[in-house]
């Protein structure tokens, strides 16, 4: 699977699937299973809230938003990766979720839905894979209600010299070694890196939050830096009326 293309990615992801939450847990030094529950917390206000999970994977985010958030109603999760789906419906039928949770093979640039269907749409470590980052915000933002939320989880760079230098060694070293240790897919997780390193992380994204107009834009720091959750709004109708 040499020289990976983000337009590949649901295929390497396939290829991958059957490792991908041992790996998601071991690079992330066992954080990333706390960095999405974190992430169900900024859900916004109100009950019975209908979510949208893009580029689900194998569902965590769905599963930990029904699980422990009391005002979700229902989650559909979308991904292009049938493998990924396959594992994350047998971990929805595990907790028992069938119910609360939908998986959907679909694409995140064309989505499936009408206008303003979801109140929250939540992207974890899935936004870095797309080829087209902005359509996926738009796309994003078309599907919420007025008023609705995005929250994105996404890997950026710590600021911190240190922090980022062993960020570095990190990315370039250990990453690529472990996953290729782990799935024998030596490109896959040289790719993982090169979209980390590549992923326009802090500001820049929150500038291109905002160009794709979503307000109230803000971010919260995890581990130093090393992953932002990004949370912003589609304005509501008062608002709008307000600024015309
Ligand atoms: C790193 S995984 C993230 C999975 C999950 N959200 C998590 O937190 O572990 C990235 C996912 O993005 C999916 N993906 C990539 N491009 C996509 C697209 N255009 N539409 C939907 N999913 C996509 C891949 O198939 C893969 O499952």
């Amino acid at each position: 699977m040499a020289g990976v293309r983000k337009s590949d990615s649901p295929r390497l992801f396939n290829a991958i699937a059957k490792r991908y939450d041992l790996l998601n847990y071991i690079l992330s030094f066992g954080m990333d299973i706390g960095w999405r529950r974190r992430l169900g917390t900024l859900l916004p206000a109100g009950k019975g809230l209908r979510v949208l999970d893009i580029a689900t994977g194998t569902a965590d985010v769905a599963i930990a938003l029904a699980r422990f958030q009391d005002n979700v109603g229902e989650v559909t999760g979308v991904d292009l990766a049938e493998e990924m789906l396959s594992l994350g419906r047998v971990k929805v039928e595990r907790y028992e979720l069938s119910g609360r949770i939908r998986l959907k093979k679909a694409d995140a640039l064309a989505l499936p839905f009408q206008d303003k269907m979801f109140d929250a749409v939540t992207v974890s470590f899935g936004l870095r894979n797309m080829p087209d980052l902005v359509k996926a915000l738009m796309e994003a933002r078309r599907v919420l209600t007025d008023g609705g939320r995005i929250i994105v989880l996404e890997f950026s760079r710590p600021s911190n010299i240190f922090m980022r230098i062993f960020h570095a060694v990190y990315l370039l070293w250990f990453v690529p070694a472990i996953g290729c240790l782990l799935t024998g897919h030596l490109s896959a997780y040289g790719y993982l890196a090169k979209t980390v390193r590549d992923f326009p992380y802090g500001d820049r994204f929150k500038r291109i939050m905002r160009q794709v107009g979503f307000v109230n834009v803000s971010c919260v720091e995890l581990a130093f830096g090393a992953a932002t959750i990004y949370i912003a709004e589609r304005q509501s109708k008062v608002r709008d009326a307000r600024a015309s």
